[in-house]
């Protein structure tokens, strides 16, 4: 299925980059992603930002000579989870072979994505970049936040009973095949929550989901969109999954 090739892998790859307010980040994230793999595509998806982002990601867009920039822009701010679904679909309506999630911040590292595609290019149907794996880090994050990152990591593998260990990452590249193969109608978590979303409907339905170890390092310019609604729908929808899987799980076994 795949060609094993790196450089026809990285030719056939969308990046998506999801924005709100990230109008100093989002030339830096393009600039550093085009030094460290030319070839790949990239989907800005705007949702509308105030700060004029949206403008920005057009004038990158009109600037690259060689087409590898588009945007999508969205009018409302509709969670990062729809973002994605949007950007997917896009994706899935081109012929890119491996689609990827990149934060616009700079947290997510463009020079360290061939781990990733590495991963998809011998086999993995999702390659989850973590900070948890030996060889993973997070660079200046706030105590509270790695604490937050680390709870909710721990609380959703013991709910879903999975070893993916950073399940909420949100850097990764996903085979399109994998994406193919699921109901995206079916999605509705709208915040972070949607990482853990996906990676569970893939483990479910059998794909294989690897993780390899990621530099995390904070935005320095802007504000993350984190709240107190993401975190609440998030313990609420992964309890809810977990409780449903059991319940499956019994149901079999009765
Ligand atoms: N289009 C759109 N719409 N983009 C959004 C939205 C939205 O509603 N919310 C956030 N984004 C974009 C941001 O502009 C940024 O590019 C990216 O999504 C990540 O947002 P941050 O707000 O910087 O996230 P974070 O640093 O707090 O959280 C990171 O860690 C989480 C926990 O591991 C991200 O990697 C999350 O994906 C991850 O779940
Ligand atoms: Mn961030």
């Amino acid at each position: 299925m795949t060609s094993g090739n790196n450089s026809e892998i990285s030719a056939s790859t969308l990046v998506i980059i999801p924005t709100y307010n990230e109008r100093e980040n989002l030339p830096k994230i393009v600039g550093r992603l085009q030094a460290a793999l030319p070839a790949t595509h990239i989907l800005i998806v705007d949702d509308g930002s105030p700060d004029g982002t949206g403008t920005i990601a057009d004038e990158l867009a009109a600037a690259d000579a060689q087409d590898r920039i588009n945007v999508m822009h969205r009018t409302e701010k509709n969670g990062l989870g729809a973002a994605y679904i949007a950007g997917f679909r896009w994706g899935l309506a081109r012929d890119y072979a491996v689609l990827v999630e990149m934060d616009a911040d700079g947290s997510h590292a463009p020079e360290q994505l061939h781990r990733l595609l590495d991963k998809v290019a011998t086999g993995a149907d999702l390659a989850v970049g973590s900070r948890y794996v030996p060889g993973g880090t997070v660079v200046n994050w706030p105590k509270r936040r790695e604490w937050l990152s680390r709870g909710g990591n721990l609380y959703s593998r013991l709910a879903l009973g999975v070893g993916v260990k950073d399940i909420t990452g949100g850097y990764r590249a996903y085979r399109r095949a994998a994406l193919e193969g699921l109901d995206l109608d079916a999605v509705e978590s709208h915040g972070y929550c949607f990482q853990v979303d996906l990676a569970w409907r893939l483990i479910k339905g059998g794909a294989s989901v690897v993780e390899v170890p990621i530099t995390f390092t904070e935005r320095e310019i802007g504000e993350s969109k984190m709240s107190g609604d993401i975190v609440r729908e998030a313990l609420l929808k992964v309890t809810a999954w977990g409780m449903r899987n059991r319940l499956d799980k019994l149901r079999g076994k009765a």
